[in-house]
């Protein structure tokens, strides 16, 4: 029996400390945690224990063991909904250009989908206030190509004010270079890194290793660069699984732990920002309608998912969708047929940050 109550306590303490420790940690250096964190605790607690004291099971079981549930559920299920999200686009009424047929006519707005599945996830848009509580004092890296540049941007915007983003655009869209700036009110720094290939990542992860340094979060993602220069999706896939590896091995392992106490044991947030649905017949180039064929973009997206990097297929990255947020924006929300307007990357941000707020188990 004791065994039994030990046992119980020990799988509470595995539950609910590891996965906390992994995924909340830095994140939430705040009070919202802590309460939202002892309550789960409580909980849990209570239904490992509860069996064995049988006067106070019967008064707590039925509301504890469907709490504790629930949590658990809707972890797993609610992340496979933060794409679900609908998009208005409307012709502009008065200022229409007729010059131009494209994305500036049209006026766009997401919200996610209102279906009793995701509306059950209570998914939200994070306001400044939100973003500066759920970063605070964290560093954010965001590396790749162009994509991930207006995704880092999309990011600072709900951070900065209007004066701020000014002369952030000056310097962060000075072409191929990287980025850094620290948001002082709620001490973020945010580094974009120039990499166009996927090697160029896997350097930088390098990096990280050898320093000893580690991002909170780290945001990464590129394909375009390798599809248009060199057409060869198994060249590609080959360099993704060395950033899945070399990624894999930056998360601390227990056997790793067990002996090198100076490793950082907090673990970064990882995402992969994957490739924008391509528009074929509006790309500005003659080389790109000729090498960035839609078949082409299938193989490289075949690719990422046979690399095993992201974390529907056991990897270490969850993805941030891209593909289908653009996809579903459609045709009249990008100039180029390969950069979006940025109301695409704010959907992704507010994705990516909902998912955050999943992995430490906070509710703003
Ligand atoms: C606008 O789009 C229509 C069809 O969608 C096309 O016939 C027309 O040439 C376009 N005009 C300009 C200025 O691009
Ligand atoms: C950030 O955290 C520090 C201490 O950890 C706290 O003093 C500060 O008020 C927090 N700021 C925000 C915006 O939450
Ligand atoms: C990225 O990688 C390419 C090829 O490996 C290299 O030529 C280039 O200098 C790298 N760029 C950066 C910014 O590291
Ligand atoms: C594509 O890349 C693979 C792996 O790097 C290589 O073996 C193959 O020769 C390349 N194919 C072409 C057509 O360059």
């Amino acid at each position: 029996m004791l065994g039994a109550v030990q046992l119980g306590l020990l799988a509470a303490c595995v539950v609910l400390f590891v996965p906390m420790g992994m995924a909340g940690w830095h994140l939430s250096r705040n009070k919202v945690l802590f309460f939202s964190g002892a309550l789960f605790i409580t909980l849990a607690v209570g239904v490992h224990l509860t069996p064995y004291f049988p006067s106070v099971s019967d008064f707590v079981t039925s509301v504890s063991t469907s709490s504790v549930n629930v949590v658990v559920d809707d972890r797993a299920s609610c992340v496979s909904l933060l794409h679900e999200i609908v998009w208005e686009v409307r012709l502009r009424g008065f200022d229409f250009d007729p010059m131009n047929n494209n994305s500036v006519n049209y006026e766009k707005s997401w919200s996610w989908k209102r279906s009793d599945s995701v509306e059950s996830c209570e998914f939200q848009r994070l306001n400044r206030h939100d973003v500066s509580v759920l970063l605070n004092g964290s560093w954010v890296v965001v590396a790749g190509d162009s994509q991930a540049r207006i995704f880092a941007l999309s990011l600072l915007s709900l951070v900065l004010d209007p004066e701020g983003m000014e002369s952030v655009k000056g310097s962060l869209f000075k072409r191929h270079s990287d980025y850094h700036t620290e948001v002082d009110e709620m001490g973020m720094m945010l580094d974009f890194m120039w990499a166009p290939y996927v090697t160029n990542l896997t350097s930088l992860v390098a990096g990280f290793k050898r320093n000893r340094v580690y991002p909170d979060l780290l945001v990464m993602g590129s394909g375009l660069w390798h599809m248009l220069h060199f057409v060869n999706a198994s060249d590609y896939g080959v360099s993704l699984e060395i950033l899945r590896s070399s990624v894999t091995s930056l998360l601390p392992v227990s056997s790793e732990f067990g002996n090198d106490e100076s490793v950082a044991v907090r673990s970064p947030h990882l995402f992969w920002l994957g490739m924008p649905t391509l528009v074929n017949s509006m790309l500005n180039t003659k080389e790109k309608k000729e090498k960035m064929t839609d078949l082409v973009r299938g193989e490289y997206e075949r690719e990422v998912k046979r690399s095993g990097m992201l974390r529907q297929f056991e990897g270490p990255l969850q993805l941030l969708d891209i593909g289908s947020l653009s996809w579903n924006c459609g045709i009249r929300c990008t100039d180029d047929g390969m950069h979006y307007d940025g109301i695409v990357y704010e959907a992704g941000v507010h994705v990516m940050l909902n998912a955050l707020l999943i992995e430490s188990h906070q509710k703003i």
